[in-house]
């Protein structure tokens, strides 16, 4: 990126590529490269302005998950980059430090493109994060890991068939990570920091280490935790982001994993074992400070704040009975309000919710408190087969009567079939 008059400017082209995910030739699609995207990178309070060229020979749209922005710079279903054409959002970084995610979101086509490989990081820095001693070495210590599955043909190309009877939608047998099979990292420090984001297209993963090894997660989707804790499991589903620190010795090998998880996931692939990224420590380790017993004070959200509660009910491909209509305003919710909005699993599918423009807090999960992983701030959240979330957030900064933005499963089929509704902030 380049600093212009105080604006950071990130030039991406959506390009076809080509990859090797070990069967030959895949012909992909990418952000400036064969495959994925760079990773973005912008300071709390800087204006970013960002040249989406699109030169694949179809329509699509760059979306930036997690994002507080005007629903105009959104990138979702109302805002296609038509082949060609160069669309150029800009907005106001108003958030905390967070790792973030980009991806297309044009209505129908998000599982395919999604899957053919535009996605990419979008890294948040502030000043408070900078103060804290966490690993920060962009490549070194501190590791994007991108994680999306994969159904091959034999001649490499890539299946984008979700197949009979899968109304989850496509899961695939090889899991590619940043783009490589079977990858392994080198690791020189003491510590490294993983930023994980599930950028599949149905699968969840649950995460744990081969030899059953704790490990501390960090942060969530919309930035740090208040203190680090301690897991041995961390399921991220679609969409949802971590960033977890592992503690290694030198010489030590580890493996990141996804194993068979009891999250009520199994339609969706998740009872699969896979491994995701070997961990190869070198014989001598460059120290790595403590992790701080407290990393920050994420603002709360009171439940007796609330003015209003709203039901969303996930079933057959649908929410509330209605499938997404481009043309309808579900609701309309108003800037500076707090709300409570309950989603119901109800048909027992593979869902999850995703909430555009704002992070949410998880009040209660089936009337109990959630677990700690699910403490922070949110933007994505699973929701087992029947289950309630009770989640809490605040319309606060934009808004724009004419233009929506959305809430959906990010189960990527089910948002395509219409599980999606569109609200106005006014
Ligand atoms: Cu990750 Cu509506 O998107
Ligand atoms: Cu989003
Ligand atoms: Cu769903």
């Amino acid at each position: 990126s380049t600093v212009v008059d105080g604006e950071r400017i990130f030039d991406l082209r959506l390009q076809e590529g080509v990859a090797d995910f070990g069967r030959g030739r895949t012909p992909t699609w990418g952000v400036n490269g064969d495959y994925l995207g760079p990773t973005l990178r912008a300071e709390r309070g800087e204006r970013v302005r960002i040249r989406v060229r699109n030169d694949l020979g179809e329509d699509t749209s760059l979306h930036w998950h997690g994002m507080h922005l005007p629903a105009a710079m959104d990138g979702g279903p109302h805002q296609p980059v038509g082949a060609g054409a160069t669309w150029t959002p800009h907005w106001r970084i108003d958030q905390t430090a967070a790792t973030l995610w980009y991806h297309p979101h044009l209505h129908g086509k998000t599982a395919a493109h999604v899957y053919r490989g535009l996605a990419g990081l979008f890294v948040l820095d502030d000043a408070k994060e900078r103060s804290l001693p966490l690993p920060r070495s962009y490549g070194v210590d501190d590791i994007p890991v991108i994680l999306q599955d994969k159904k091959l043909h034999d001649d490499g190309s890539l299946d984008e068939d979700a197949g009979l009877f899968r109304s989850a939608g496509l899961t695939g047998d090889t899991v590619v990570v940043n783009g490589t099979v079977g990858p392994y990292l080198d690791v020189s420090t003491e510590a490294v920091r993983l930023r994980v984001v599930n950028a599949s297209n149905t699968r969840p993963y649950s995460l744990r280490f081969d030899d059953g090894s704790s490990f501390a997660m960090i942060a969530s989707d919309g930035g740090l935790l208040d203190a680090p804790i301690f897991l041995t499991r961390l399921q991220l589903s679609v969409g949802e982001r971590a960033e977890i620190v592992v503690a290694l010795d030198p010489g030590e090998r580890r493996v990141l994993r996804s194993g068979p998880s009891d999250s009520g996931d199994r339609l969706a692939g998740g009872g699969d074992r896979l491994d995701l990224l070997e961990l190869r420590a070198a014989d001598e380790l460059r120290p790595a400070p403590a992790l701080p017993a407290a990393l920050t004070e994420q603002p709360a959200l009171a439940e007796d704040e609330a003015v209003r509660t709203r039901t969303f009910d996930l079933a057959g491909f649908s929410i509330n009975g209605r499938t997404m209509d481009l043309g309808r305003i579900d609701h309309a919710s108003t800037v500076g309000d707090t709300e409570i909005w309950e989603v119901t699993n109800a048909d027992g599918g593979s869902h999850n919710f995703h909430v555009h423009d704002v992070q949410f807090q998880v009040l209660a999960v089936d009337g109990e408190p959630p677990p700690p992983e699910l403490a922070g701030q949110k933007d994505t959240v699973w929701i087992r087969p029947k289950e309630t979330v009770r989640l809490i957030m605040r319309f606060e900064g934009y808004t724009s009567p004419g233009t929506p933005y959305m809430f959906h499963c990010h189960t990527l089929r089910h948002e395509d079939l219409g599980m999606m509704g569109q609200f106005v902030v006014v």
